[in-house]
């Protein structure tokens, strides 16, 4: 099966109520524990990488593995860019073959934001890509966000219906409590904002900083909108669980293949998990 787009993925996730994980990458091990996931559970599958990602492995090397994984598998695979935050980073993505791009301008004033998101999205659509943008802050967990600041920090409704509107994007990343890495307490989910921003927004929504969140939570966000959602702190988590479980268990191992093969396992059951719970298990 060739790559698709996430448009594509989405839309089918639209018509079918449910939403497609969107895992995040840095190595082999990473890409074969979520390509294996989906194949096993026939599910569409998002595989994403950041800028720091492409730092740490190389764009070459992302490329080439997901290449690789993607040919001896059936379900359709989506090549994402995550957070990008810059125009020549996303072009040399789409040059290298990445299906999907997020343009990250939530730091920009929206005026800002809308131009450089649709800047983006005009190439993108012009190569046949899909683009993901994003309105609002999605903190990290450190931050505590008061009542009084959500006004502020999370996706306003009517800028989002805008944004969507002027810059053309095919999903939308919205901010409504999530946070990237680990939670200190429960994250508390804006359902109501959520539920705004949808009926405003064709676009599908897409759920950032996904680890940690309920599954309960998780059901009530896909049933009011979300489409994607983002999962990395728990891979990462996993992956450093069963690498210390051999270390600690077995400390004459020596031999990384069997460190990082229990690793991908571990992974792999998470990313199954998540499938099963986003809905996406047995849709490909
Ligand atoms: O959104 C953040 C993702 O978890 C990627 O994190 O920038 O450390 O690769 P990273
Ligand atoms: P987590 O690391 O919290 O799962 O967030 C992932 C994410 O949103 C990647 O863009
Ligand atoms: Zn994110």
């Amino acid at each position: 099966m060739p790559f698709v787009t996430l448009r594509e993925v989405l839309a089918e996730a639209k018509r079918g109520n449910y939403a497609v994980g969107a895992f995040n990458t840095n190595n082999m091990e990473i890409v074969q524990a979520i390509v294996e996931a989906a194949e096993e559970e026939k599910s569409p599958v998002i595989l994403q990488a950041s800028q720091g990602a492409l730092k740490y492995a190389g764009i070459e090397y992302i490329t080439a593995m997901v290449q690789a994984a993607v040919r001896s598998v059936s379900v359709p695979v989506v090549l994402h860019l995550d957070h990008g935050t810059s125009f020549e980073q996303t072009m040399q993505c789409l040059k290298y073959g990445f299906t999907s791009v997020m343009f990250d301008g939530s730091k920009y004033p929206l005026a800002e934001n809308i131009a450089l998101t649709r800047k983006v999205a005009e190439v993108a659509h012009a190569m046949g890509a899909s683009i993901e943008g994003e309105l609002g802050k999605i903190g990290g967990t450190e931050d505590d966000i008061s009542v009084a600041e959500r006004d502020v920090l999370f996706t306003d409704p009517a800028e989002a219906e805008q944004f969507v509107a002027e810059t053309q994007v095919d999903a939308l990343a919205v901010a409504i409590g999530t946070a990237h890495g680990p939670y200190k307490g429960e994250p508390v989910l804006d359902f109501e904002r959520l539920a705004a921003i949808n009926s405003r927004v064709a676009a599908p929504l897409v759920l950032h900083g996904a680890s940690g969140v309920p599954d309960a939570s998780i059901k009530r966000a896909i049933e009011i909108g979300i489409q994607k959602i983002n999962i990395d702190t728990e891979l990462r988590q996993a992956f450093t669980r069963a690498v210390r479980q051999v270390v600690e268990h077995q400390p004459q191992e020596f031999d990384p293949r069997k460190i990082l093969g229990p690793a991908k396992e571990e992974m792999k059951q998470i990313v199954k998990a998540k499938m099963r719970l986003f809905g996406c298990s047995g849709k490909a």
